[in-house]
């Protein structure tokens, strides 16, 4: 027999005072949210008949992601990134900011503060063998077409075997992450390496979630960007390779179907010494939208913590859009 006391006058005065909203002091919008979310857990535990074993080994489990910092690993994984994706896609269409390359989901492997280039930069070290070669181009436009001149197109991608440098401490400082400025003509280029996917370690908490929901922790092979430019919508979104088994099978929900690309394979040795390479290589084309805006808050990333990037970095940046 499953006993059901949610909805008695006791456990409602008990969410109201474990909720601070008998206090003073606090503030009114935490107060609400934890006051919901406690009523939403207390209800289910109720409604699911939870046992104490169950509760204690999710404590245990929530400490395990806590301490191993998984909670930005299992958040794309149980779908809130993109979650938030879809309903800031929702705020643009009532706002009729129709226009520009689809956002999405930016991941927890961003690192502030790689090297800058104009028009072009090699992004890999030369170090990782089984790399293929890949030359990355493209050109921001503005919904009209214009090509958009002095754009800060910011990329990172993982290596041959899907780890990501500075949480991959084999690699070396800022391998794989690039920051190019558009040139007049509003194109980028990278030489690099194509990536592979990412997986989500075996046996780690955020796999033992998975495991439970009969999912997998894999990602197809992606390349991530931000992309800004004055008087226009910041940008972030990443591409994800054609023909990777997880292209549309992502644990992170990222894959949008403007954004799969193929990558050519060129053999053609006079396309070879044109782009001054070794010998074959995969050629990845990525043109990019960005539609416009006058407000200062929209041409910058939303804040988040970030490897590298402090509050001033925040702060400077918002200024110098303020600026134009
Ligand atoms: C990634 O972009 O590689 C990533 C995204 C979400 C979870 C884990 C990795
Ligand atoms: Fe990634």
């Amino acid at each position: 027999m499953t006993v059901k006391i949610y909805d008695t006058p006791e456990v409602q005065d008990f969410l109201k005072t474990v909720a601070g909203l008998d206090q003073a002091g606090g503030t009114e919008r935490a107060k609400q949210i934890m006051h919901r979310l406690l009523s939403d857990l207390f209800k289910l535990i109720d409604d699911f008949d939870v046992t104490q074993e169950e509760y204690w080994s999710t404590v245990s489990l929530l400490n395990a992601l806590g301490g191993q910092t998984q909670f930005g690993l299992l958040s794309p994984g149980l779908g809130f990134d993109h979650y938030l994706d879809m309903r800031q896609d929702a705020i643009d269409a009532e706002a009729k900011r129709n226009g520009g390359t689809p956002r999405t989901i930016e991941g927890p492997l961003y690192v502030a503060g790689a090297p800058e280039a104009e028009g072009f930069a090699r992004m890999d070290d030369g170090q990782d063998r089984d790399g293929e070669t890949m030359w990355l181009t493209g050109q921001v436009r503005d919904v009209n077409g214009n090509p958009v001149a002095g754009a800060k197109v910011e990329i990172w991608h993982a290596n041959s075997k899907g780890g990501y440098s500075f949480f991959d401490k084999t690699q070396s400082e800022y391998n794989l992450r690039r920051t190019i400025h558009t040139d007049s003509e509003g194109r980028y280029t990278a030489r690099s390496i194509i990536p592979s996917g990412y997986g989500v370690p075996e046996g780690a908490p955020t796999d033992q979630v998975l495991k439970a929901l009969g999912r997998h922790g894999e990602r197809p092979a992606h390349i991530h960007y931000f992309i800004s430019a004055p008087g226009h919508c910041h940008l972030t979104t990443q591409i994800n390779l054609a023909g990777d088994p997880y292209t549309f099978d992502d644990f992170a929900f990222a894959t949008r179907e403007e954004l799969v690309i193929a990558a050519t394979r060129i053999e053609d040795p006079a396309e070879i010494a044109k782009r001054e390479l070794e010998g074959p290589f995969s050629e990845v084309v990525f043109d990019i939208e960005l539609d416009k805006t006058e407000a200062p808050e929209l041409q910058v990333r939303h804040k988040r913590p970030r490897a590298k990037e402090d509050a001033q970095d925040q702060a400077s940046q918002l200024a110098g859009t303020a600026e134009v």
